[in-house]
This record gives structure tokens, sequence and C-alpha cells, in this order.
């Protein structure tokens, strides 16, 4: 896609690099737009180097190639980042007196921005209302986040981190292809107590179901995501349920899908749970040199809403597998689907180095013939579209 950045001129212009740079590598066309004022914050040079591309930022230059209306002409999306007072309120009235101004006012993209300013300016009147004019005309606003400013002040005007703009500005031009779904995610991995302070778990990261929410959101859905013992930040904008164990895990996903259209069990769940939890703390001395634990069955939840499934409602089960070998992994994730009876099985295989906490997998997506029905590979953010894309 063709992407317009405009960077205007505001401390948090040094973080457009971290906009730019995810946009560039998640395989968009990048041509960055920056005012006067944005290039004594950041180099001409980094942008440049950054986007892969001339960076544009003279009415008076290229005028042979009419270049004050072919940037926004050719633009699919606009991303401004970060777009301060002077440049909001420039856009709300229409301004041309820029390059980022002609080349807005010459587009029919859609225009994304990500205010930066201090918190007096962003809550004074002008800015709210120049903020609510470009909303009427279907510009998106992502932010500010409340935070550090410059100096010694904080509150509201802190620019949204790069990732969140890049994540926003993507979602408003994805085709909204599960709008009026609704979409339950688990995501994470189940923990058992052994005691106050020791538990058995499992080294889920929870990336790949928070991904899969988080594009199912971008693509219109209605998403509940129930999160078991997840340390990265929590997507914004949709419903989050936390859980520690399995049976929490299988009491939540029970009520929240009661009434979903697609169930998707991400979460990595604990099969075995202590017989017993001790009330306080076990100690060793009392335990001597070895300690047995007995385990009992927790339910299979995935299994329990196949089984239970409403007409038209569609299961999706995960399985982390540390066979190697592709032939055997797919036997054992055809086996699996057939015993817990989900619509699609999607398999990977996970080790000491492997997927857990990394930004990259690779899946095979199995229907329930067991039929390969996709086999993806690249980011968790991608690889949740390509599942998507099976589902929509
Ligand atoms: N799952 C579940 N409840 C369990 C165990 C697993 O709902 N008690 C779900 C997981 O969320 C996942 C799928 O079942 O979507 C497969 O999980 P996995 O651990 O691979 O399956 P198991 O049946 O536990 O098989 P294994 O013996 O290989 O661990």
């Amino acid at each position: 896609m063709n992407v317009v950045v405009g960077v205007t001129g505001g401390i948090a212009a040094y973080k457009a690099v971290g906009v730019i740079r995810a946009l560039v590598l998640a395989g968009h066309e990048v041509h960055v737009v920056a005012t006067d004022a944005a290039l004594r914050f950041v180099g001409k040079p980094t942008l440049e180097a950054i986007s892969r591309n001339i960076v544009h930022t003279d009415l008076y230059e290229g005028v042979a190639e009419v270049r004050h209306v072919a940037i926004g002409q050719a633009a699919e999306l606009i991303v401004i980042a970060p777009a301060t007072a002077n440049t909001i309120a420039k856009l709300a009235t229409g301004l041309a007196d820029d390059l980022l101004g002609n080349t807005v006012l010459a587009s029919k993209a859609p225009v994304v921005i990500a205010p930066a300013m201090h918190t007096e300016m962003w809550q004074n009147p002008a800015t709210v209302a120049n903020i609510a004019t470009l909303r009427s005309r279907g510009v998106t606003v992502v932010g500010p986040a409340v935070g550090q400013l410059t100096g010694a002040d904080s509150g509201p005007g802190r620019m949204v981190e790069p990732d969140e703009i890049v994540a926003a500005a993507l979602a408003v031009v994805r085709p909204k292809d599960f709008a009026g779904r609704r979409v339950l995610v688990t995501a994470g991995g189940t923990r058992e107590p052994l005691d106050p302070v020791r538990f058995i778990g499992n080294r889920s990261s929870g990336m790949q179901g928070i991904a899969i929410a988080v594009a199912a959101a971008a693509r219109g859905a209605s998403v509940t995501l129930i999160c078991a013992n997840i340390d990265i930040a929590m997507p914004v904008g949709i419903a989050v349920q936390t859980v520690g164990t399995t049976l929490e895990l299988a009491e939540a996903t029970g009520r929240a899908a009661e009434d979903a259209d697609l169930v998707i069990m991400a979460a990595a769940v604990a099969d075995y749970r202590p017989e017993s939890v001790a009330p306080g703390k076990i100690k060793k001395e009392q335990q001597g040199d070895s300690l047995t634990l007995t385990l009992v069955k927790n339910p299979d939840i995935l299994a329990g809403l196949a089984e239970t499934r409403r007409a038209g409602q569609v299961i999706v089960g995960f399985a982390a597998e540390t066979e190697t070998d592709p032939d055997a992994l797919l036997a054992l994730g055809r086996a699996k689907v057939t015993r817990k009876g989900s619509d699609y099985l999607v398999l990977n295989t996970v080790g000491w180095t492997e997927v857990f906490g990394r930004p990259d997998t690779r899946v095979v997506m199995v229907d329930r013939a067991g039929a390969i029905v996709i086999e993806a590979a690249g980011s968790k953010a991608s690889v949740a579209d390509q599942i998507l894309d099976v589902l929509a």
C-alpha cells in the first residue's frame, strides 16, 4: 500500500521514525512529507534512510510534476504522527500553505492523526473544536495517551507508541469482513498453584492470541479476549477478561462462548492441577529429599465447547507440539482435531528457543477432516490475518 506519513514539528517527531519503520517492515511503500518544523526535531537523512524514499518538504520543489497534489492523489492512507496543535488547526481549516496541507487536501485516502502536545493545548477549546471537526469529516484520531510530556509535565497529550499508531492506521483500511460477528479468543497460558508462591505453568506468551484478537477487531468483529497470565501490553479497545487457572478459564470461556459466533482457543491450557493446594508455603524441611505431587486432570475446555456448540458456531483449537518432522506433526494434528471435535486446528512446532515469546511463527491449519487449509509463516500479526482469512 502507498502510505504517506506526515511528520510535524513536535518533540515526538523522533518517534515518527518508529512509525515509518513499522510500516516499511510490514511491506508498505512509505512517502514522508515533513514540515520545516519537523526537520528541527528529526533529520531528513534519518527519515529518508528509514522510509527508503526521498523526503518531501517544500511546496515549490517538483513543480513540473505537480508534486503538491501528486503525493496526495497517489496515497492510499495518510498517517500524521505526530500531529501538533498547529497542524490540527490547519487541517481543520483546510489550509494549504505547506506541502502536507496540500497533500491532505488533494487526497481521497483515509487520514489518521496521532496528536502530541502539552495537556493545556490538547484541552484548549480551540483544539477540542478542531478535533471534533476532523472527526466529523472521518479523520481517525489515535490518542493522545496520558503520560510523561516534555520537561517535567505529564498528563494527556503524549503521542501514542508507534506500533499502536500503525495498528490503528492499518485497521482503518482493513476490509470489515467480520462486521457483526462476535469472536471469543483465549490467550496466554493457565497456571496451577501449588501453594501461595509457586505454580505449574507453561511458556505461552499470549502474543499469537492477542494478535488474533487485534486482527479480528480491526476487521470489524466484536471481540472478547480472555487472557491467562500475560505479561505483554493489553490491546486497546478490546474487552479483556483475565483468568489464572484452567478451571477459571473454563468458567469464563463457557460463559463468553454462549453468544460467540467464533471461538478461538489459542491459550495453552494446563491439563492437570495439583489435587490440593497447600495453604502455606511448602517447606523443604518437611519434604526431605524428594517431593511428590499428585495432579488431577483438568476438563478439556475445547472438547467441551465443541460438544455443546450451537449450530453455526465455529470452534478453532491450537496445538503447540515439539514434533519437528512435518508429516509426523500433521499426523498429530489430524488425530487431535478428531479427538477434540473442533472445526479447525492450528498447529505449530515449539521448542526451547522457537515460537514462545517470539514475534514470528510458522503454522499449519487443518480442518476437521484433517485437510490442510493453509500453511503460513511470518509475524504473528500476519499469521493471525491469514487464519482469519480462512474463517471469514
Ligand atoms: N485445550 C483445552 N483444555 C485443555 C487442554 C487443551 O481447551 N484441558 C485446548 C487448547 O486451548 C488448544 C487445544 O486444546 O486449543 C490443544 O491443546 P493441547 O495442549 O495441544 O491438547 P491436549 O489435549 O492437552 O493434548 P496434549 O496431550 O498433546 O497436551
